[in-house]
């Protein structure tokens, strides 16, 4: 039977062990917890530790969803890793955890660059690509190595970024299968690319001694215009993605938005009418670990029940680019 949609077989994540609260913080530059808490519901964050990679912790969580939703590593056929910060330039996060995983000689591998909407992006990528034969179980993962890109001594971004990862398999299902991906929704707009962006390293500029002084090779954002932007964006496109499949807010068991800032998730669900406690949120143990935090969420409040089969979850995510991306799906 040939597959008219695509499935999320399981979750998985993985964390770094070493935990950096805003107290830690607090002791290298000029903040405070309350501060941090107020702003952003922030408590603490993970920071690998030296030596440790993006590839470990991606490898890690792709291992949990895997052994979660009983599938060898042979059964893989496509890997897309969705990062902003991989090992390095070349190879691609994907190829090297195609590597660590053992995976078959030739399953395809590749990175997928799209800020914080980054997993929603793969998962939109996986979907097409189950339903139409080309792939049968698509490892999708979101894994971050923020804290290696960012400067510490700059308290408007560095309370705010963690590490982490998180990972899924896509299958090929039927409309009333569990897990089933009903929509997903992605946009850009690259005007904007400036309120929130990694200035060197790239061909632009590369990285100097001088723009490594600068911290050109960190993340820079206007926290203010990312915010406006963020919240607007937020509702938009969780509102286009119901009403293109004929459902309200009222039919959504679970919002799972990107956790950026507990401020900015707040402002989100408040728009759309979307009350507290169907509002799914970790920022405040893990900060904004951009591509991971959504499937991070998920495997969180799967994990632990709170996500039921037959429940509607809604997905939401903005990031740099500008981009942001909503998705369906009925676990
Ligand atoms: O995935 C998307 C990623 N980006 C984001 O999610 C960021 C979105 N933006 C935000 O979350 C918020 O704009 C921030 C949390 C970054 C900042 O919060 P805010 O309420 O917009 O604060 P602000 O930038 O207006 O700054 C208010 C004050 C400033 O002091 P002055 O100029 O009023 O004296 C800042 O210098 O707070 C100061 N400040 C801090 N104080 C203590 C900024 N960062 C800190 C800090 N600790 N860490």
């Amino acid at each position: 039977m040939t597959a008219t949609h695509s499935r999320l077989l399981a979750f998985g994540s993985a964390f770094p062990e070493r935990v950096l609260t805003n107290h830690d913080l607090a002791q290298r530059i000029d903040t405070s917890d309350a501060w941090i808490r107020e702003r952003t519901g922030i408590e603490q964050r993970r920071q690998l530790a030296d030596g440790e990679n993006n590839s470990d912790i991606a490898a890690a969580a792709a291992q949990a969803a895997m052994a979660r939703a009983g599938i060898d590593a042979s059964d893989i056929d496509l890997v897309l890793a969705c990062t902003n910060t991989p090992d390095r330039w070349l190879p691609s996060l994907g190829a090297a955890v195609q590597a660590r995983l053992g995976l078959r000689a030739g399953v395809p591998a590749y990175d997928i660059v799209t800020a914080c909407a980054g997993w929603l992006a793969g998962l939109q990528t996986a979907d097409a690509l189950v339903r139409t034969g080309h792939h049968r179980h698509v490892l999708v993962i979101g894994s971050e190595a923020l804290t290696r890109f960012v400067d510490w001594s700059d308290r408007n971004t560095c309370v705010l970024f963690g590490d982490g990862a998180g990972a899924t398999i896509v299958a090929p299902a039927q409309a009333d299968d569990g897990g089933v991906l009903i929509d997903v929704r992605l946009h850009s707009d690259g005007r904007y690319g400036d309120i929130m962006t990694l200035p060197a390293g790239g061909t632009a500029m590369p990285t100097t001694p001088e723009a490594a002084t600068r911290r050109l090779n960190c993340i820079h954002m206007d926290g203010r215009e990312v915010y406006a932007h963020a919240v607007r964006a937020m509702v938009e496109v969780s509102q286009e993605v119901l009403t293109r499949n004929g459902l309200t807010l009222g039919d959504v068991d679970w919002f799972v938005p990107h956790q950026a800032n507990l401020r900015i998730i707040q402002a989100v669900a408040r728009r759309l009418g979307m009350p507290a406690e169907r509002v799914a949120t970790n920022v405040h143990k893990y900060g904004n670990t951009s591509t991971a935090t959504i499937p991070t969420c998920l495997q969180e409040y799967e994990a632990d029940g709170r996500i039921r089969r037959g429940q509607l979850v809604l997905m939401t995510a903005f990031g740099g680019g500008l981009t942001w991306a909503s998705g369906l799906m009925r676990w």
